[in-house]
This record gives C-alpha cells, structure tokens and sequence, in this order.
C-alpha cells in the first residue's frame, strides 16, 4: 500500500504565519504538524509515501524531509502548480499509485489513534474506500455524511443545512478507480475539485465505502486556534523527561519535557505540560506554561508564556504577559528605554496585535 501527504495548499487562515513556508511545517510540539502524519503512516506499515507540494516555501518541506532516510520512509515529491482542491491534488498521483491501494493524508490533520487497524481492513477488504469520521459542532465547515442502516449514503462538502455532525476526516483509504471518477469532476461552487464529490460517484456507481468513528482527538489546524489546541492535546500526552540544567531557584512542575543544552534560571517557573527545545535558555522569573511549546535556541527572561507556541530562535527579554500566542521563527520582543507608554514595531504583513 502506498501513502500521499499533501503538503500544499494556501493555508489563507493562517495567514501572516503562512507567508514564509507551508502550514504543514508549523510546529506542534515543536514538530511539524505533517511529521506526525508520516510517522501516523510509517507506523501502519506504509513507507512508499509521495508528498504533494506547492506554493509559497515549498522548497523547505523538501529541505526538511530530504528523501525521507531519516524519517525511516522512502518520498518522492510531487508538484501542485495552483493549489485547485484535494482531488486535484490526488489526481496527480495516479502513476505514482500505479494499481495499488493508499492512504491520503491531509498534512495540516492530526489524529492520535495510529491507523493500522484501518490499514489491515482496508488491504483485506474489497471496498472501494474508507473514511473516518468524527463528530463536530460546526458541520457546514466540512464535508459531511449522512448514515443510514450503518451505511454511509450520501457525502456532501460544507453543506448550508448539514443534516448530521458527522464530518469526514482528512485521512481517506482509496483504490485507483477514484482516479477516473475524479477525471469526472466539476470544479465546486468555491472553484476546487472536491475529494467528497468524487467519493459521493463512488457511492453514485453503488460501490461500498466503509467507515469507522473516531471518538478521541482529531484535529483539522486550519487555524491559530486548532494549532493552539493541537499543541495542548498533544503536550499533554508527552511523557516527561530533562536534558536540561536547572539552578535550586527553579520550580518545575507537571509534564515537562527540556531539551539538551536549555539552561532555566534564577527564580524561573515551567508549569506543564510544557516542551522546551534545545539550547534555549528561560532565566529572570520567567513563568512558562501550562500548554506552551518554546523551540530551540530560544531565549526567555522576565516573561509569563501561557497556553503559546514560540518558535525557535526567537528573544522575549521584558517583562511581558503573552497568552494564547504563536510566534513565529526569529522574532524579538524587548523592552526600550523610555519614560512613555510608546512602542516600537517592525511588524511583517498581516501581523496581528492586541495590546
Ligand atoms: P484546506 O485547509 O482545505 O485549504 P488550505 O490549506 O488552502 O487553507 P485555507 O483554507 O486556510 O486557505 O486544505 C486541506 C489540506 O489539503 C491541507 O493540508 C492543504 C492541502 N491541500 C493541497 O495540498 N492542495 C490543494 O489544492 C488544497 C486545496 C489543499
């Protein structure tokens, strides 16, 4: 069985954090968010993965993968000119596939049962497709299904009046005939080749798709939001452990995972779940956590990090109260010498404030 990643898209939502490389290289856990697909994939077994990119900094997806080695998988790249929908983007895999099975995994979706359950049913099966459902509370935000007699009958992308909460998720098990159907399709009302439209002709050409419930965490990150929750769900789940050093003035409590070369000092708090990459250093009684990730080479003084993500490289030296934050790569918060309430800013485009 084969396996697809699709590492493109326009990843508007999460705009300006999007403007210098793809969503699916967003750190969760201080991991990007599509490494927990492939490793969801390499776990069931599938190591032949091809991985769909496009659009702004999708070079860096191919700097940080290489050809997979390190990740125990094998990847070939493939390239999505315009991002026109999931469908399209699967299309462009067929001689990849060849007339194997495979898995399509959004790179931006992130589910914490491992799939090879599914995997094992799928190969023994005669099914057309699988999918997985979860329920949610907003149903018009994603294709939806509606049951009956615990048969999947009708699929439909971001209906007006969703007859049910039971959304498909962005991990979908396929046969190479999707590929004609998907030949077959129109362009949706918001101009995309829509996957649960061409998995709706399946169902048009009586053809069995299964389905299985999620009921732990799934998560689709298409916002700073999801990725804040994403991180929490998944920083909870880490068990704790130190390659750090720490002076006697430090309070460290819950799950906290530090990496090698970090330095906490003076008076400074960590209260998981909380990761902390390496070589950071967190000094001055600053406050960091609970659901907070803090890349490497970061470093933290004077400040209180709540329920954030602060990427790697970055500089927070004042005494400030950050919450419910993502900071991206290199960014610097610090104090001037002045005896005014003025501020200073050098802000990128689409950079969001509240003061
Ligand atoms: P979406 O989250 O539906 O779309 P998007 O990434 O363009 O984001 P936004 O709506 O915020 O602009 O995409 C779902 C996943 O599929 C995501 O991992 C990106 C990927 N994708 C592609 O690889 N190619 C495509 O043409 C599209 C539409 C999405």
């Amino acid at each position: 069985m084969k396996g697809i990643i699709l590492h493109g898209g326009h990843g508007t939502r999460l705009r300006p954090l999007t403007h210098t490389g793809p969503k699916q290289l967003l750190p969760i856990a201080n991991k990007p968010m599509s490494e927990y697909c492939l490793e969801s994939l390499r776990n069931a077994g599938i190591t032949d993965i091809a991985v769909i990119i496009g659009g702004i900094g999708s070079n860096k997806v191919q700097e940080y993968y290489g050809d997979g080695k390190d990740f125990g998988v094998k990847l070939s790249y493939i390239t999505q000119d315009f991002p026109k929908g999931i469908a399209h983007a699967v299309r462009l895999c067929k001689d990849f596939v060849g007339k194997e099975k495979f898995v399509v995994f959004l790179g931006d979706n992130i589910i914490q049962k491992d799939i090879n359950e599914y995997v094992n049913d799928f190969v023994n099966s005669n099914d057309a497709a699988s999918i997985l459902l979860c329920e949610v509370d907003n149903p018009s935000q994603f294709g939806i299904a509606e049951i009956k007699n615990e048969k999947i009958i009708k699929l439909i992308e971001k209906p007006k009046n969703p007859k049910t909460n039971l959304a498909v998720t962005g991990i979908y098990f396929l046969t190479p005939i999707i590929f004609d159907l998907i030949d077959n399709l129109e362009p949706s009302w918001r101009n995309e080749f829509e996957i649960v439209d061409a998995l709706q002709m399946l169902l048009d050409i009586n053809k069995k798709i299964r389905y299985y419930m999620i009921t732990d965490f799934w998560k689709d990150t298409g916002t700073p939001e999801d990725i804040l929750q994403a991180n929490k769900i998944i920083l909870e789940n880490m068990k704790s452990c130190s390659f750090g050093t720490n002076d006697d003035t430090v309070v460290i409590e819950g799950n906290v995972v530090i990496g090698e070369g970090t330095i906490i000092k003076n008076g400074s708090k960590i209260i998981g779940p909380v990761i902390i990459g390496k070589n950071c250093i967190v000094s001055d009684n600053s406050y960091i956590g609970p659901n907070t990730s803090v890349g490497d080479n970061t470093h933290l003084s004077y400040c209180t990090v709540k329920n954030s993500i602060i990427m790697s490289d970055c500089i927070i030296d004042c005494n400030i109260k950050i919450k419910n934050s993502i900071i991206s790569s290199n960014s610097k918060i610090s104090k001037i010498e002045s005896n005014n309430e003025e501020k200073v800013f050098l802000l990128g485009e689409g950079t969001k404030i509240n003061l």
